[in-house]
């Protein structure tokens, strides 16, 4: 792998994902083969923030290997109501395991955490930042389903704001030659610096509001839920909350071999009544995720053992500047080292991607 850890799907290269993806549909079709490859490995998932998917099907990944798995989901039960530091949790609990899995509730956490890791960190999702082993899951969905991750039409619908499936999703299939109708209310849409790696990638996006009629020109759709946790107040939400709906009807007027995912967990946004649809995969699209983690976990363990990997220098430090962006884990944890990238007068924060106008 290009990098020891997975924070940001783009730290690794386009032969990297691949060499994941078939790894991934390798092992769904023998999965005997791969059943001891762990054997005597330990992963911790560290879960701050609620899960079901991607918390156990790290877990069920890691044991169907044969490894085994420690961790926590309620921090409360843990130091961190002691008032530990993120970065002394994870240096202790790096030094017990081969692997850590973080899912945190702050805009990036998982590339904190990687700085004081002594193994592989995985973001398992940082606030509503990115979500990168989601997009792995998507990838092989769709290289499984629609046989390619290319000259596509993806409309992405919902909270694309908050979203952080999408932000990594867009990251991902923006470095192939793809189109993109962004569906969303005005509230809820991509964050500019989302927008800017989609002009910089070339691939053309529009700005739409109705799904209605963005739906027929689609080769996949890409749902989502409108991400209740994120809003300051219960009556934005509210104001957010029921405006798309997926159903039979709006299904219609789509192509035949259309492609619905959504990560899940759904709680309004498509019917129950599409289900049964052959073009809704993201049943399906779950299980694949449990088959990513397993390649992910073997393909990191392994280079790590290796040292298979570039050590990604971090950017430059400026601890005088603050990052502008409130749910940034370096607000939550000051002492963390403040680290920027420079591009076009700006520095970009190294840990969520804010950009900061000097
Ligand atoms: C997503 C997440 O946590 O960002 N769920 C998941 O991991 N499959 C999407 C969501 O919570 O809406």
């Amino acid at each position: 792998m290009n990098s020891r850890h997975l924070i940001d799907l783009n730290d690794f290269s386009v032969s990297d994902w691949n060499r994941i993806i078939k790894m991934a549909r390798d092992i769904m079709a023998n999965p005997k083969e791969y059943q001891d490859i762990m054997k005597g490995r330990l992963m911790a998932t560290l879960f701050y923030e609620p899960s079901t998917r991607t918390q156990m099907s790290f877990q069920s990944a890691m044991m169907r290997l044969g490894g085994s798995v420690i961790g926590f989901d309620n921090p409360s039960n843990t130091s961190v109501s002691k008032g530990e530091s993120l970065a002394d949790t994870i240096r202790i609990v790096s030094g017990y395991t081969d692997l850590v899995v973080i899912r945190h509730p702050w805009e990036g956490a998982a590339q904190a955490a990687s700085r004081y890791s002594s193994c592989p960190v995985i973001n398992a999702g940082d606030g509503g930042h990115l979500h990168p082993t989601q997009t792995l899951t998507d990838l092989v969905t769709l290289t499984k389903y629609k046989g390619t991750l290319e000259h596509m039409t993806i409309g992405l619908c919902g909270d694309l704001k908050n979203g952080r499936t999408v932000h990594s999703l867009i990251k991902a299939l923006s470095r192939f030659d793809n189109k993109f109708i962004l569906i969303s209310t005005k509230e809820l849409a991509l964050p500019t610096y989302v927008k800017d790696i989609l002009h910089a990638s070339g691939c053309p996006f529009e700005e739409v509001f109705s799904l209605e009629e963005a739906i027929s020109s689609l080769d996949v759709l890409y749902m989502t839920r409108i991400q209740k946790e994120r809003f300051s107040s219960e009556e934005e939400y509210e104001k957010q909350k029921h405006v798309y709906i997926l159903d039979r009807q709006k299904l219609q007027l789509a192509k035949n071999d259309l492609a619905i995912l959504h990560p899940l967990p759904r709680v309004d946004e498509i019917t129950p009544d599409v289900d049964a649809d052959p073009r809704a995969l993201y049943f399906e699209q779950a299980k694949c995720g449990m088959y990513a983690r397993m390649a992910l976990i073997s393909c990191l363990i392994e280079d790590d053992a290796a040292k298979n990997y570039q050590t990604i220098l971090p950017g430059a430090l400026h601890n005088d500047i603050r990052c502008t962006n409130p749910r940034c884990i370096t607000n939550l944890e000051p002492s963390l080292p403040h680290t920027y990238r420079e591009s076009g007068g700006m520095y970009i924060c190294e840990y969520c991607d804010e950009r900061i106008v000097l």
